[in-house]
């Protein structure tokens, strides 16, 4: 099963292990790719690998803990790093990587907008704006976008049309709104965002916070309902929590959340930023219970892997309550970010990665579930998304994230032991199976360790 170590899994020192050679066939179905892959164990990072670091080490803010692996190049579900060593990408930058790396048919449409026009801000109008937010409005079944860059834009923007909303068409007094959300979320990294979190490590130092939020226990209806006032404007959730560990709620969860913001007049926002844009099998996580929320928050997958993009969905009665000047961003709705998203839109339009994501997913959660009892203890989630809970006594997310690097298997951890699967959507079931493989043989020996 292990194909890492078949011949020619471990000739880092020869020439093969420098080929960067892209996929014949973009959407990859490249299985020899595993094995033409290098295996230096990263404990021995090469040199050009340890300069990169030392570099970025000095001049860049460590707000962040990257494992030691330099990408330098990347194609479908397959990341090169520095060294030449391949590597498959199960992360796909927190589901922004949807369509994998340098997906032709966005790039092309990327590279001929690069040659027509990339930016002309909001002072103008720009010929791919218009058509990016109908077909993206079509695809939400909702009438207005409003255009952002990053995710936490999205939130905050989200956030924002939510309160004027209350105080111009529900009537909550100006500065009065509440937003109830769920405890454990995880929505970005602004002050506002962060005043709701309920991560230590996200808070701390950042004060003074945003006020008008209160947190309940995520999946708790009774405890939503509880918490709504007459000054509530929206409820806000994650509908299954990506960095709290691809939490999925109980099934009548969002279907009563609905009802009830039906009969409250209250907004209901689904921050689809990481569970959106087929990751789970469906165009949205909230189609899994078949709910439609007021609002969508969408952002990663939606610029293609190539740009930042984002943006709030809403019917005009929602986001109409925006006026010029009330809101914008320079870069928002750029002519750029406007073309690919609108290939982005049209590519999910055709279901096939909702689907393919469904298909696959479905043999990597029974993959992954066969190793429960061999080092794993749970595995959740929807299609090619998959939260791994890994048996602490092994040692840490991150030691088993170290270990699944140097086999040429890029994972993330979260929350101590669990692991996140979330790959490009184009890998393949024999891609799957080499990962899986990679991470069954990982608990192999971390269990072994221990043993000796
Ligand atoms: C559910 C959710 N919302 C918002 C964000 C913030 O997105 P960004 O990092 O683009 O600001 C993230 C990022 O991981 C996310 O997972």
């Amino acid at each position: 099963m292990n194909v890492a170590t078949e011949p020619g899994g471990s000739d880092v020192a020869g020439p093969r292990a420098r080929e960067t050679t892209p996929f014949a066939e973009p959407g990859g179905s490249d299985v020899a790719g595993p094995r033409a892959r290098g295996t230096t164990p990263l404990a021995e990072p090469g040199e050009q690998t340890a300069a990169a670091i030392a570099i970025e080490d000095h001049y860049t803010a460590r707000n962040y803990a990257p494992l030691p692996v330099v990408a330098a190049s990347a194609d479908g579900v397959w990341v090169t790093d520095v060294e030449g060593r391949r590597y498959l990408d199960c992360l796909a930058a927190y589901s922004a990587v949807n369509f994998g790396h340098r997906n032709p048919q966005i790039t092309a449409v990327a590279h001929a907008q690069l040659d027509a026009m990339t930016l002309a801000s909001r002072a103008f109008h720009n010929d791919k704006l218009g058509p990016f937010c109908a077909a993206l409005a079509a695809l939400c079944r909702k009438d207005m976008v409003l255009p952002m860059n990053s995710g936490a834009e999205a939130v905050e923007s989200g956030i924002k049309v939510a309160r004027k909303w209350g105080t111009d068409v529900k009537g909550v007094p100006a500065g009065d709104a509440n937003i109830v959300v769920a405890q454990n979320n995880f929505h970005g990294r602004t002050i506002s965002i962060i005043s709701f979190s309920s991560d230590p490590s996200a808070r701390g130092g950042f004060g003074p916070f945003t006020p008008g939020f209160t947190a309940v226990p995520f999946g708790d209806a009774d405890a939503v309902a509880a918490a709504i006032d007459d000054n509530t404007v929206a409820v806000l959730l994650e509908p299954i929590q990506g960095e709290a560990g691809i939490i999925v709620p109980p099934d009548d969860f969002l279907p009563r959340v609905r009802e009830i913001c039906t009969e409250r007049n209250v907004l209901m926002i689904a921050d689809e930023i990481q569970a959106g844009l087929a990751r789970t099998g469906y165009t949205f996580a909230c189609d899994h219970w078949g709910v439609v929320p007021d609002m969508y928050l969408l952002g990663k997958a939606l610029g293609g892997s190539v740009v930042p993009l984002s943006a709030v969905v809403a019917d005009a009665e929602v986001l109409g309550v925006l006026n010029p000047g009330e809101h914008g961003s320079t870069f928002g709705g750029n002519p750029l970010a406007a073309a690919i998203g609108t290939t982005v839109v049209e590519m999910l339009a055709t279901g096939e990665f909702q689907a393919r994501s469904a298909q696959l997913g479905e043999h990597l959660h029974a993959r992954l579930r066969a190793l429960i009892g061999h080092g794993v203890l749970a595995v959740r989630g929807f299609g090619l998304w998959a939260g791994v809970d890994i048996d602490p006594a092994l040692g840490t997310g991150k030691q088993l994230c170290l270990g699944l690097a140097a086999r040429g298997l890029l994972v993330k951890d979260t929350h101590g032991s669990t692991l996140r699967f979330a790959p490009p959507l184009v890998i393949t079931s024999d891609e799957i199976d080499w990962a899986v493989d990679q991470l069954e043989s990982a608990l192999a020996e971390a269990g072994r360790a221990r043993v000796d």
